[in-house]
């Protein structure tokens, strides 16, 4: 009796999690590597081949691309939701504060898309696009390769209110840092390896010229900034005419279009360009010192770890199975 009992309970549980990974297997609810191996088997060179042409002509391609991805998935979930143009009914995240005027490489992203659509029309989504170009970006800036979860559907919105909460502004403190960062389900380690992006790329003067002349109304620039630095960013970035000054800097001084650790080895010099950056490793007493000195130390840990978090981030608030659509163009939600 006893025996027959449990053995029964053994076939309904078997019979519970068949079911579950029948239901799984339809739903797809977890991204998955070889999501498109079938049904979009050159996906990842189509979207190499772009990258790399467009690379020839704008060398800081890849840095917009990753920055993309990053501003797509800290916004209601990584669902290309900032690629929706303004419409009737979309209030576009491309004129939220953080990204209008700065957010670049939209045109490369649709070029991606008309080139995927080509290859396997209705297929895949913006959002893995977003995923698989920021990927490419890294690992041809010289960065770690790593195989993309992939099975992300597009939106049916936007959020321009959201875009302007939950992207951290460039002024952030450390706490601020952390919170902005928490609110995604990602942790200091991530906030410090993801940082660790601004190896590559540009920023306007607006962003940084608060620390130059008149830091937090002290009268003086910020302590925490390398007076020779100081003095090269004080040339690029007057004090009078800061108002409509579109002058760029690099965000890595040593190395500004290469994927490495340099990043952390110049917050080690006081060399980082903005405040949020500097603060991982000027704020007394902080729990990022030891990360930055570790990263800044080892280039390996650094790429593992931007890896791991890059994963996590590409994984915030996905789409998935029958949720939300596959976009034919990315700037617009598909027709009725
Ligand atoms: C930790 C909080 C962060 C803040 C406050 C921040 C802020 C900024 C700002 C203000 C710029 C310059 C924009 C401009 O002047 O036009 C920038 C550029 C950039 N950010 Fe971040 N960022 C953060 C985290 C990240 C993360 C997590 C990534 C990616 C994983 C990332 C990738 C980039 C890249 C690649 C650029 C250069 C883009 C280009 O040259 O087009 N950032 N960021
Ligand atoms: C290659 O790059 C050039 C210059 O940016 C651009 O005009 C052209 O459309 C690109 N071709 C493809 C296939 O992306
Ligand atoms: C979407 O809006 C951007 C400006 O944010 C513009 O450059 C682009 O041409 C628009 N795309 C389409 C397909 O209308
Ligand atoms: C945007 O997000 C906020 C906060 O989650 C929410 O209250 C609001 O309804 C959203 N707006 C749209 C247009 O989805
Ligand atoms: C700016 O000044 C305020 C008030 O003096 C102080 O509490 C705050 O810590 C300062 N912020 C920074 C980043 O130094
Ligand atoms: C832009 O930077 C250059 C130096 O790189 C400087 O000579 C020029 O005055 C700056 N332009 C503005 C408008 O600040
Ligand atoms: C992605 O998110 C899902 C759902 O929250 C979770 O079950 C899964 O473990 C996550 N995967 C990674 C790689 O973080
Ligand atoms: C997929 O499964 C998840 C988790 O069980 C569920 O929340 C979601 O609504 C399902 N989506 C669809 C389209 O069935």
């Amino acid at each position: 009796m006893g025996s027959k009992n449990s053995m029964s309970v053994t076939v309904r549980v078997l019979m519970v999690a068949l079911l579950l990974c029948a239901s799984m297997s339809i739903n797809n609810s977890q991204l998955s590597t070889t999501f498109y191996s079938k049904t979009c088997p050159h996906l990842f060179s189509i979207v190499f081949f772009v990258i790399a042409n467009a690379s020839i002509t704008d060398q800081r391609i890849g840095a917009s691309l990753l920055r993309l991805h990053f501003h797509d998935c800290f916004v209601q979930g990584c669902d290309a939701s900032i690629l929706l143009n303004n419409t009737a009914t979309i209030e576009s995240e491309q004129d939220a504060f953080p990204n209008i005027n700065s957010i670049r490489g939209l045109d490369v992203v649709n070029k991606i898309k008309t080139a995927v659509e080509a290859d396997c029309p209705n297929t895949v989504s913006c959002a893995d696009i977003l995923a698989l170009a920021a990927q490419i970006s890294v690992s041809m800036g010289g960065g770690p390769q790593w195989s993309v979860p992939l099975g992300r559907r597009d939106s049916l919105t936007a959020n321009r209110s959201l875009a302007n909460q939950d992207l951290p502004p460039p002024f952030a403190t450390l706490p601020q840092l952390k919170d902005f960062f928490s609110r995604q389900g990602l942790d200091t380690t991530d906030l410090v390896a993801l940082s660790g992006a601004h190896t590559i790329g540009r920023a306007h003067c607006r962003n940084f010229v608060n620390r130059l002349y008149n830091f937090n109304n002290t009268g003086n620039p910020d302590p925490t900034l390398n007076t020779n630095y100081l003095q090269t960013l004080r040339m690029i970035c007057p004090q009078d005419g800061s108002g409509d000054n579109n002058n760029l800097t690099n965000l890595d001084v040593s190395t500004p279009n290469k994927f490495d650790n340099k990043y952390y080895s110049n917050l080690v010099s006081q060399e980082g360009l903005l405040q949020s950056d500097q603060e991982l490793y000027s704020t007394p007493g902080a729990d990022t010192i030891t990360l930055v000195n570790t990263y800044s130390n080892d280039m390996h840990s650094f790429f593992d770890q931007f890896t791991d978090s890059i994963i996590k981030m590409g994984n915030i608030s996905v789409l998935t199975g029958n949720q939300g659509e596959i976009r034919s163009q990315c700037n617009f939600v598909n027709g009725p």
